[in-house]
């Protein structure tokens, strides 16, 4: 500009950042900085399955048939706060019904109405950069190695005072990492245009500070 002003893109429009990767990668912790530091509002796309998971536990439904897990959509509104919505039962069923077609298509219009929200927005889960938001401004795909991602869940279990096992915990997460990128719908995979963020190394304020930075580069270089 020739006044020399730079425009500051955290203001100047609405921003779309995705967020994507596997279990415990991270992405949670970096999309709410980003959400907090750009000023947006963040949805917890997992949250969503999640609470279908545990609508489907709690009636007793089976995780076999997509019939019963689309029914588990409807009315998931009221659960999000639930601690249990967080547990090895609950991860591992979400994972399972979230292969489901017909339960990703019940759960699309209410992420991409988040999405293309006036003001903007941080998602995050496995298909935003790819499915729900591929306009994104800005993608990350967020990854560690399954060690690392195994003992930031047992050390997240522990906290909230469920069990964990570390050999349990990493080979559920390599099976549900399968699961993930292995299914034929929204499979977890980076968007061509991403950036990779892996986080094996980093500590928490290390991780955040490389996404504002790549995130913000990215937007100054889209002015
Ligand atoms: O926190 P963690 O990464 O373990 O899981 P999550 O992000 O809460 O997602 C729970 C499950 O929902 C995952 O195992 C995925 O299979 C599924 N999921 C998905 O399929 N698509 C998304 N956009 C978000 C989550």
């Amino acid at each position: 500009m020739s006044d020399g002003h730079q425009p500051n893109p955290k203001s100047a429009r609405a921003i779309i950042i995705a967020v994507d990767g596997p279990a415990a990668s991270g992405k949670g912790t970096i999309a709410r900085a980003l959400a907090a530091h750009f000023d947006l509002p963040h949805m917890d796309t997992g949250a969503l399955y999640r609470a279908v998971a545990l609508n489907l536990w709690r009636w007793g439904g089976d995780p076999a048939s997509e019939f019963e897990a689309v029914r588990a959509c409807e009315d998931i509104g009221s659960n999000w706060d639930d601690p249990e919505l967080r547990s090895e039962p609950v991860s591992k069923i979400a994972s399972r019904v979230s292969a489901y077609p017909a339960v990703r298509e019940a759960l699309i219009e209410r992420q991409r109405a988040f999405a293309s929200q006036a003001g903007g927005a941080v998602l995050d889960g496995r298909d935003i950069g790819t499915i729900i938001a591929p306009a994104a401004d800005v993608k990350l795909f967020v990854t560690a190695s399954p060690r690392v991602r195994a003992n930031r869940r047992v050390r997240e279990l522990l906290e909230r005072g469920m069990p964990a096992h570390f050999d349990e915990v990493l080979s559920d997460l390599a099976r549900r990492d399968e699961r993930d990128m292995k299914r034929e719908v929204a499979p977890l995979a980076p968007a061509a245009d991403s950036i990779l963020l892996d986080t094996s190394d980093w500590s928490v304020a290390e991780a955040v500070a490389a996404a504002i930075e790549r995130v913000q580069a990215r937007l100054e270089g889209a002015e």
